[in-house]
């Protein structure tokens, strides 16, 4: 894994014990900050801690915390806000997804689906911009969107329409401290070989993916932190992605949804 983009004190990650999480929280232990990672298998968190200590010696903590609870949100917040250890660089990046016709899904995972990708970014992106505020220090989001933000799924209609608030969100934040010394990237990669890509429902759709069109985690990740060294707000990483999404976003919405709906499936 190689160190890249800015080198940042320390920096709190979400959803770290797996995927992206974690290969962020390599690449940034890797360029010298401090850690805190955040999710819910803490067994996973204290091996990955354990390692990134050994491997690079900076300072790591675990948090274990469901972010589709407020008693979990409410203690990332609260670390967020902490002055002992300050954070500097929050990565938002824990998140789930559902396949299937809406009505076909289980309601239950919807409303976490929606507690997780949306409503738990706001409140720690919140947390910690109050945090920042009130140290007078600069600092950085990442929110981990998607490319799926630009695209009206039918199978992941949920997923996707919280990954397009994740963007909105990402650049009105960017508006609206950009002035004030932080930094708000949406990251909004295409597939990713992850768990996430593994997960049962996903295993079908897959399968039917061409192989060029998987990234590597370690190359969404080095984009995400280069990016944010030169201040990109929206990081699509991958040329051949940059490109699909340059072409389709130049299209009228009416025929881009028509062929979206009529390809993706
Ligand atoms: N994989 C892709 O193709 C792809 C493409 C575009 C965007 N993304 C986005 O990238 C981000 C990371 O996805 P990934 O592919 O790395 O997924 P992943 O391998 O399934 O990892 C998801 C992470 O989120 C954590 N998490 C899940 N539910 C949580 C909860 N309730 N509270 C706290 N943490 C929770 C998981 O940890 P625990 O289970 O230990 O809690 C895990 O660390 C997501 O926002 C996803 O939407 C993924």
């Amino acid at each position: 894994v190689d160190a890249s983009g800015p080198t940042w004190g320390r920096a709190l990650v979400t959803g770290a014990s797996a995927g992206l999480g974690a290969t962020f929280a390599r690449h940034l232990a890797r360029g010298g900050a401090d850690l805190v990672l955040v999710a819910r298998r803490e067994d996973l968190l204290r091996d990955l801690a354990g390692e990134l200590v050994d491997s690079t010696g900076v300072a790591v903590e675990t948090l274990a915390a469901d972010l589709a609870s407020e008693d979990g949100v409410a203690e990332v917040c609260g670390r967020l806000r902490s002055d002992a250890d300050p954070v500097d660089l929050l990565v938002s990046n824990a998140g789930i997804t559902s396949m299937g016709r809406l009505h076909r899904l289980e309601p239950e995972r919807e409303r976490q689906l929606v507690r997780l990708n949306a409503e738990a970014v706001v409140l720690l992106a919140q947390a910690h911009l109050a945090g920042l505020s009130e140290r007078e220090a600069s600092g950085a989001i990442v929110n981990v969107a998607s490319l799926s933000a630009f695209q009206p799924l039918p199978a992941m209609a949920t997923y996707a329409a919280t990954k397009a608030f994740v963007v909105t969100l990402s650049e009105s934040l960017a508006n609206a401290y950009g002035g004030r010394g932080v930094r708000v990237q949406a990251l909004c990669p295409g597939f990713i070989r992850t768990e996430m890509a593994a997960a049962n429902d996903l295993d079908e759709a897959a399968g039917r993916i061409p192989d060029r069109l998987w990234l590597d985690p370690d190359r969404v990740v080095r984009e995400s932190l280069a990016g944010l060294d030169r201040g990109r707000v929206v990081v699509i990483p991958g040329a051949g992605y940059r490109w699909l999404h340059r072409v389709t976003a130049a299209l009228p919405r009416g025929v881009q949804r028509t062929l979206v709906g009529r390809f993706a499936r």
